[in-house]
């Protein structure tokens, strides 16, 4: 299996859909039940083989490595508590093997600008790219698994996509492809934010990519596209000149925790698939039903 070794974390965003919880804090550490968005991202990568996360982060450039170190005071006192249970969910936070790699992304200039970032670590090998703050929850594979599938059959790049309705395609990059089998099809071309009427389809990119390394040669040429910014979506249309690009669409379901009804939507459903919150937490939800019924 060829596979990819590194997945891209852009975590540098200033998340002001989620002000002011994002003030001192980067929003992939919002936590869905009991685990921040950046934990379900790195479990996703580890899931699709990756050894090497790589995290672009910016003004909050603490908190997220603190999250994936060791805490040895924490785990003393868990240990000498004889918290067992917790110890193990501290501990294992990423398997052993797994290596984590943070750059600074000086200045919020782009999602794009935030994967340039990363090419002195990735190198000449295909590559993940997750953002966190769009959490899907799958039946089977992981996204980035399902992906990993097309891309061993075809080697080019592969964007998840997910059909949204027309009135909201303008807060997405957008697709224009040919299918070619079922949840698969060839761009033709992409466009980011199209405006109201013009977008080219209603499949949108979500928050996960697998990229052939000529992306960092396109980024390097992208200049500020869609709100001032250097756009992934930008250096993948140019991308489209010399490598075909394929679009994933994902089984699962996606909530996006960049805003605020997204993350509590993904609050309820995770929620109510916990081992032990479940039942206690349904039974809240229906009392909440019939108050309001
Ligand atoms: P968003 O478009 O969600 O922007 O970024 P944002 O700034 O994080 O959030 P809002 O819109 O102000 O609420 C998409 C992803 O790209 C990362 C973000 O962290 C997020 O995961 N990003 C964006 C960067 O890492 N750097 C940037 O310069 C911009």
């Amino acid at each position: 299996m060829a596979g990819i070794r590194k997945v891209v974390f852009p975590v540098a965003g200033m998340g002001t859909r989620f002000l002011p919880a994002t003030k001192a804090n980067p929003k992939e550490m919002l936590p869905v039940v009991d685990k921040p968005l950046i934990q379900y991202a790195a479990e996703e990568a580890v899931a699709a083989g990756a050894d090497v996360l790589v995290f672009i982060t910016g003004r909050h450039k603490r908190s997220i490595p603190d999250h994936f170190d060791k805490a040895y005071e924490l785990e003393m006192e868990l240990e000498a508590k004889g918290k067992h249970e917790l110890l193990k969910a501290v501990r294992n936070i990423l398997p052993k093997g797994v290596h984590c790699v943070y750059l600074r992304q000086s200045e919020a200039l782009g999602l794009g600008h935030a994967v340039l970032c990363a090419r002195p670590v990735v190198g000449d090998e295909p590559f993940g790219v997750i953002l966190a703050d769009d959490l899907i929850r799958t039946e089977r594979a992981p996204v980035l698994r399902q992906m990993l599938d097309v891309y061993e059959r075809e080697r080019v790049s592969v964007v998840g996509v997910e059909r949204v309705p027309e009135s909201e395609t303008h807060n997405y990059g957008v697709v224009d492809s040919v299918t070619r089998s079922e949840r698969l099809s060839q761009l033709r071309g992409i466009v980011e934010k199209p405006s109201r009427g013009e977008a080219p389809s209603n499949l949108a990119v979500v928050g996960r990519y697998l990229l052939t390394p000529a992306i960092f040669e396109e980024l390097a040429q992208t200049g500020q596209g869609a709100g001032g910014e250097i756009q992934l979506t930008d250096a993948i249309s140019s991308l489209l000149r010399r490598e075909e690009v394929l679009a994933w669409e994902f089984a699962g379901r996606r909530f996006d925790c960049g805003n605020k009804l997204g993350y509590l939507q993904a609050t309820v459903e995770y929620a109510l698939d916990h081992p032990e919150l479940a039942a206690p937490f349904a039974e809240w939800l229906r009392g909440v039903r019939d108050r309001d019924a």
